[in-house]
């Protein structure tokens, strides 16, 4: 698939831009801080309904406006499609597909489907565990949006679950909590039941996606940091005991009422710790994805290149897993290569160069690898200029010309 159009309003820096795309490589070029990540950010979340920088909607609108409007038109080869989406200050955001509303915006998800690299994502390797679960969900809602329900409904059941064991009070505190205990006790039994069916689901497919990723994290690291600098490992670990009584032949469903029969044991095991801490101890909220490279732990002991190298190559193998038999998703490479060095920049993009549209942005285009060529914006103060692609080797300007003449072809 690929976007032919990204218009906004209010958005970030953007008064107003409405940008024509076609097919092939995108770059937008421009000094810092003149809006070239505020435009892929908006197609990010076209496709996913949130930033990749921002967890809440608040900055995306502009400063003094109360409304962000994001227009993006897709084409694919079975049909074209209008994602709109408003985005309100103090209200809830709305979305309109085909110029229909929407009475749940997430049915929008999967229209567009993406993968964006940034710089962020070195915080996949060197951050919180939370990071590398919301890579999986987010993936995992790519690959089948109907994760974004059993995703919702496990945050949800959560959220009320653990209001419930802090409702009962700490351990220790005054008189009334012996009761409060035994009356919180009644109640979360439902609850034990509910957080088992939820977390089950959202687990044993966060345990598919990851054994479907493997081969492909192993390729990709090997292929943006060079041969033999691997292997790269890529391991899911429950956050409870748990056998795998199912074996290796077992169904899907067969999993998931494992999983979920693992849980409720797990919580049943852990619910005096839970009530004296007031949160929750299993469930997926408290899984981790475990990286490595060379079989030694990616946090705390890769380097800074090798981060960088596993990072992306998490993303190159989510763009694998998501265009397996169906259309590519757009690629969108923000501010990536300045980050890399001459070898990785150009592993890098000879990987992502055959994808039906990469969207690139960067403050200096040098960096930019010879074999990402295509149409070139500049981007400057809230405004797109089309420039001629940088790709020439540059000749010595002539005397007296300007920099914008040295560019022209
Ligand atoms: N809600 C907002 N209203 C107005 N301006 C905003 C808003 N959010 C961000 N900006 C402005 O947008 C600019 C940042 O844009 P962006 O992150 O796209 O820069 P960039 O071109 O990617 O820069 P770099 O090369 O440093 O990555 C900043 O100047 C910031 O002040
Ligand atoms: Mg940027």
């Amino acid at each position: 698939m690929h976007l032919t159009r990204l218009a906004l309003t209010d958005f970030r820096s953007y008064v107003d831009v409405n940008v024509p795309l076609t097919p092939g490589v995108t770059i937008f070029s421009g000094p810092n801080g003149e809006g070239k990540t505020n435009l892929v950010e908006a197609v990010g979340y076209a496709a996913t309904l949130a930033s990749h920088r921002a967890a809440q909607d608040a900055p995306l609108i502009r400063k003094g406006a109360d409304q962000a409007i994001i227009r993006a038109a897709i084409s694919t080869s079975a049909n074209d499609a209008l994602v709109e989406i408003e985005l309100n200050a103090g209200r809830a955001n709305r979305v309109r597909l085909n110029r229909t509303p929407l009475s749940r915006p997430r049915d929008v998800l999967g229209v567009l489907r993406t993968v964006l690299f940034a710089p962020e994502d070195l915080a996949l390797v060197k951050g919180d565990p939370g990071e590398r679960r919301r890579f999986l969900d987010d993936l995992l809602v790519a690959m089948a949006p109907r994760y974004a329900g059993v995703r919702a409904d496990y945050d949800r059941v959560l959220k009320q679950r653990t209001a419930l064991l802090k409702s009962a009070g700490p351990k220790g505190g005054p008189k009334g909590n012996r009761e409060s205990r035994e009356a919180v006790t009644a109640t979360l039994d439902v609850w034990d039941a509910h957080l088992a069916r939820t977390g089950a689901e959202l687990l044993v497919a966060r345990e598919h996606l990851v054994a479907a990723l493997r081969p492909h994290v192993e390729k990709s690291y090997a292929a943006v940091a060079g041969d033999g600098r691997g292997p790269a490992g890529i391991e899911y670990r429950r956050s409870f005991e748990s056998q795998d009584r199912e074996g290796e032949e077992a169904t899907h469903g067969e999993r998931v009422r494992a999983a979920e029969q693992a849980l409720r044991e797990a919580l049943l095991e852990v619910r005096a710790s839970e009530l004296d801490r007031g949160v929750c101890l299993a469930g997926p909220h408290r899984d981790e994805l475990e990286l490595s490279v060379r079989d030694l732990p990616a946090r705390g002991y890769a380097s800074h290149g090798e981060s960088w190298s596993l990072a992306l190559a998490l993303r190159l193998a989510s763009f694998d897993l998501l265009r397996a038999g169906r259309e590519d998703p757009v690629l969108i490479l923000d501010d990536v290569f300045a980050e890399l060095d001459a070898g990785r920049r150009d592993r890098l993009a000879a990987l992502v160069a055959e994808a039906e549209q990469v969207l690139v942005t960067a403050a200096v285009p040098e960096d930019i690898p010879e074999i990402l060529k295509g149409a070139h914006f500049r981007v400057s103060a809230g405004r797109l200029t089309e420039a001629a692609p940088p790709r020439e080797p540059a000749a010595a300007p002539e005397p007296g010309a300007t920099p914008e003449a040295a560019d022209a072809p």
